[in-house]
């Protein structure tokens, strides 16, 4: 996904999402951050949204290839009063070190990367999360209830427009592939969005499985 589109929505984003995040989102992003600490990457950061829900004490690097929705991010780090790391760069190629971080966590950003990259963004936050860290994916996944599924196709175009977003991206079905076992797959909005945890495959097993 071309950072471009973010750049250019950037001063518009907490507007246009404002109904979203005030009549659901902001209670599921403290789903995403239970039981969280230390070293944390807010991969696909935006606007700093998930910034109110960093646990205190941890150290978290927010991370984004739109340096416009940065900007933001850190006007609303300064606001909050918190200490964040706040760095331009893509998630495809993170350039951390392996095993770097005990927890990442991704809201909405699965939804805005085009397929072909699914499974290597999941690799690469496979390779900086430690052993028995976590991965927690915030995203769309399509309803299988028709009066849900007819509203989320009624609503794609905008979504389509506004975000470079689409409700049915292949996070879920590709964690294998990327070297991560499910630890937790839960709807927590009708089923339209999950909650996805995951850990990257020990050593062990992948030696068992082979
Ligand atoms: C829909 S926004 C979600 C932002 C935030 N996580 C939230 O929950 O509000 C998707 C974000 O992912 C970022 N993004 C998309 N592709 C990226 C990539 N390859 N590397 C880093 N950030 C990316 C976009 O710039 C945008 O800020």
């Amino acid at each position: 996904m071309s950072s471009k589109t973010y750049d250019r929505i950037a001063p518009l984003y907490d507007a246009l999402d404002f109904a979203y995040e005030v009549g659901w989102k902001r209670r599921l992003r403290s789903l995403v951050f239970a039981g969280t600490a230390g070293r944390i990457l807010d991969a696909g950061a935006g606007t700093g949204c998930n910034m109110p829900l960093y646990p205190d004490g941890s150290e978290v690097v927010a991370l984004d290839n739109s340096a416009a929705m940065l900007e933001r991010a850190a006007t609303r780090a300064a606001r909050l009063g918190r200490s964040v790391d706040i760095r331009h760069g893509d998630l495809l190629d993170t350039g951390f070190p392996d095993g770097h971080f005990d927890h990442i966590v991704a809201t909405f950003v699965f939804c805005v990367l085009p397929e072909p990259l699914q499974e290597p963004a999941l690799r690469e936050l496979a390779r900086i999360c430690r052993p028995g860290g976590t991965i927690r994916i915030l995203d769309y996944t399509t309803s299988r209830r028709t009066p849900a599924r007819i509203w989320m196709r009624a609503v794609s175009p905008w979504l389509r427009f506004a975000f470079a977003a689409r409700y049915d991206a292949s996070y879920e079905s590709r964690l294998p592939a990327a070297g991560l076992e499910t630890v937790e797959s839960r709807h927590v909005f009708g089923d339209m969005v999950k909650l996805l945890v995951s850990r990257p495959v020990s050593a062990a097993a992948r030696q068992s499985a082979a």
